[in-house]
């Protein structure tokens, strides 16, 4: 284990007003996303998409890594460079989603995370091609009966097992605990599914002996349900979501990146300055690892068609810098173009 390489890629991606670009979609998840806009979904035009984000002018101002999905590690772009290396000239740092995605608890209704068979390997293997972190995604989903307490221990284990093999192996880990957005439930419930998660997350890092100081979290928002009927404001969810990071997360961790989990983009762009809005010396970096916030008005833009390339790519450089602006607590609804 070489913790040097640890702490270059964590001293990046910590970097104040910078955050991360979750580009790492499934086939599945992103065929459906395109599908919804009427995009013919193929390895090529995944590809040309891709590279759309990647090739972005003036991106590395406000991102500092971009997590891929295998696919894309293995393609190039039209002048044939890898991507991980087409983002590294950038000096932006490239990162792999690692789990195999959602599979059933057995005996339960519930959804736990599969991939550590081979992880080492795999990971060795996307390293030689400059990955240098990873990303392992776990649900939970609120309902009268769920989470269960078997379903936190068993992912909050999977998360920290996860985590202290990307560590031996040089790489940086994003441990994503999801409390998921669907249902009525309220925020006060989410905040103390959030909290129990998150406890038990931290409680299990420690025990596989994951080095706290070289891992980004990225948590989801506390929010109320999409379907609850009492809505809350931006000064509110924030409140709530650093209570709750506050009382389970050490300050050793150097950053948190959330995820935006099915908020609009300016929802997760406002709930996401507010935090710094809430507490103005928070212990962590706190910043973000969009999805769909970062990418929805983009892929619409571009919408398959190459002569949309530019406009697509100043969408996604307005939601890039709005968010970086919000990393630091400096975002101001009117900067949103109307
Ligand atoms: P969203 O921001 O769309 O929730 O996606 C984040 C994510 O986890 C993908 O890695």
């Amino acid at each position: 284990m070489n913790s040097d390489e640890l702490k270059s890629t964590i001293q990046m991606i910590a970097s104040a007003g910078k955050g991360i670009l979750a580009a790492d979609e499934s086939t599945p998840t992103i065929t459906k996303r395109f599908s919804a806009l009427n995009i013919t979904c193929t390895e090529d035009s995944r590809r040309q998409y891709r590279e759309l984000l990647f090739t972005t002018p003036d991106i590395a101002q406000y991102i500092c890594g971009v997590i891929l999905y295998e696919e894309t590690l293995n393609q190039t772009s039209s002048q044939g460079i890898g991507f991980a290396e087409l983002l590294a000239q950038k000096n932006i740092i490239p990162g792999i989603k690692v789990d195999k995605g959602l599979i059933n608890l057995p005996f339960s209704e519930e959804k736990t995370t599969q991939g550590l068979d081979g992880l080492g390997e795999r990971l060795i293997s996307y390293k030689k091609l400059g990955v240098r972190f990873a990303k392992w995604r776990a649900v939970f989903s609120i309902s009268d009966n769920t989470p269960s307490a078997l379903l936190m221990r068993t992912n909050a284990e999977d998360l920290a097992r996860y985590g202290a093999i990307c560590q031996e192996i040089g790489i940086v880990p994003i441990i994503e605990p999801e409390v998921l957005i669907d249902g009525n439930h309220t925020l006060e419930q989410c905040a103390k599914i959030s909290e129990k998660v998150l406890h038990q997350v931290m409680h299990k890092l420690y025990k596989h002996q994951v080095m706290l100081e070289y891992v980004i979290l990225k948590p989801s928002m506390v929010t109320p349900g999409k379907n609850c009927q009492v809505k809350k404001n931006a000064m509110e969810i924030a409140k709530a979501t650093i209570t709750v990071l506050k009382r389970t997360v050490p300050g050793a961790l150097p950053t948190i990146n959330f995820l935006s989990g099915g908020q609009t983009p300016i929802e997760a762009t406002a709930n996401l300055n507010a935090m710094h809005q809430v507490d103005q010396s928070l212990p962590w970096n706190v910043s973000f690892s969009f999805a769909r916030a970062l990418q929805e008005p983009c892929m619409k833009a571009w919408g398959g068609d190459p002569k949309n390339v530019t406009i697509a790519q100043n969408s996604f450089l307005q939601r890039c810098k709005l968010n970086s602006l919000a990393s630091l607590g400096q975002y101001n609804p009117s900067l949103e173009k109307p």
